[in-house]
């Protein structure tokens, strides 16, 4: 009988020795939490079906980035839900709109101990529920738009925003953001640009939690989930107009693009694992289907493996606490 003499196991044989020749880390610093701040909210608001996500009040979300900052994560990522929408998203550009004061609070709380970043899109703010204002015929203005990142991008930066991330997927977006930051003295302001982002299903729960009006779908500017050579190209070009981070998003069912993107670009490479993504593994461990702890650890090491630098999750400040 040949007894094998390659034997592998032997590495696997203590948590110390696996400890000691594991390829993929998690660490809290590389972590971003995504949150979300309601205008007008006198107690937080729970997103069904985001179980454990709320949509915080002014207040609370000053106590959650103070949390977030004490646990050494990333930064978090501000996404304000405003009590009045119109067609042109005037919210979002408003320095006493919801997102605008919301960023000088937390910058006020944290100041540089947590990087302090703003989503930078009309979705949040504008009656239909697009990414960019409309022409009369209802196709979405990419240049028009394009002028109104430009303010979005001022004012978020005026309001403190350590990084501000384009989300939007105009054309030429991170471009005019850049110049418009540099014109108005915020050389300094970092741009993490959702560079390759999908059309996806999995944005669902993430509609709730902004109370998004969105009829129809953004397939005119997000990408068909098939493509990849399309999103390395994506990621190039907003490399090529200044952006200083990508980002590839969703991350699970594109953890192929986070490899095709890492290995192409020469920035750090963040994946955003999405609502769709958060409230399959919560909906399963409350059906007691898996397990929950082990199912996070699990998810934020693939997309690690796959080549992300940076994760944003739902679940940054638990799995910070918990490593
Ligand atoms: C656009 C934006 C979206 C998300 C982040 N920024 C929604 C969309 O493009 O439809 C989704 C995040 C998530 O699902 O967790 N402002």
């Amino acid at each position: 009988m040949a007894f094998p003499v390659t034997r592998p196991r032997r590495l696997r044989r203590t948590p110390a020795l696996r400890r000691l020749v594991a390829e993929t880390h998690l660490d809290a610093g590389q972590l971003i939490l995504p949150a979300f701040v309601r205008e007008g909210a006198s107690e937080p608001v729970p997103i069904s079906s985001m179980p454990g996500v709320v949509q915080h009040t002014r207040d609370t979300l000053r106590k959650a980035a103070a949390q977030a900052a004490e646990l050494g994560l990333g930064g978090i990522m501000l996404f304000g839900v405003p009590e009045h929408k119109d067609a042109r998203g005037s919210g979002a550009v408003d320095p006493d709109g919801i997102l605008n004061v919301a960023l000088a609070d937390v910058k006020a709380e944290v100041g540089d101990a947590l990087p302090v970043m703003a989503d930078l899109c009309l979705d949040e703010f504008t009656d239909h529920g697009h990414c960019g204002v409309l022409t009369a015929s209802g196709a979405v203005d990419n240049d028009a738009t394009l002028e109104l990142y430009a303010e979005m991008a001022r004012a978020q930066a005026a309001a403190g925003a350590d990084v501000v991330g384009p989300s939007g997927m105009m054309d030429g977006q991170v471009g005019v953001i850049r110049a418009a930051l540099d014109g108005a003295g915020h050389q300094d302001v970092v741009i993490l640009a959702y560079a390759v982002k999908y059309a996806s299903a999995f944005y669902g729960p993430f509609r709730e939690a902004v109370g998004s009006s969105l009829q129809g779908d953004r397939r005119t500017y997000q990408q068909d989930g098939g493509n990849v050579v399309e999103g390395v190209r994506e990621a190039l070009l907003d490399v090529e107009e200044g952006a200083d981070l990508v980002m590839v998003k969703p991350a699970l069912a594109y953890l192929d693009v986070i490899r095709a993107v890492r290995e192409t670009v020469d920035v750090p490479v963040a994946a955003y694992n999405i609502s769709g993504e958060y409230a399959m593994v919560e909906a399963a461990a409350a059906n007691g289907w898996i397990d929950r702890d082990a199912a996070i650890l699990e998810t934020l090491t693939s997309i690690r493996r796959a080549g992300a630098d940076v994760i944003l999750t739902y679940w940054a400040a638990e799995v910070a606490a918990r490593l």
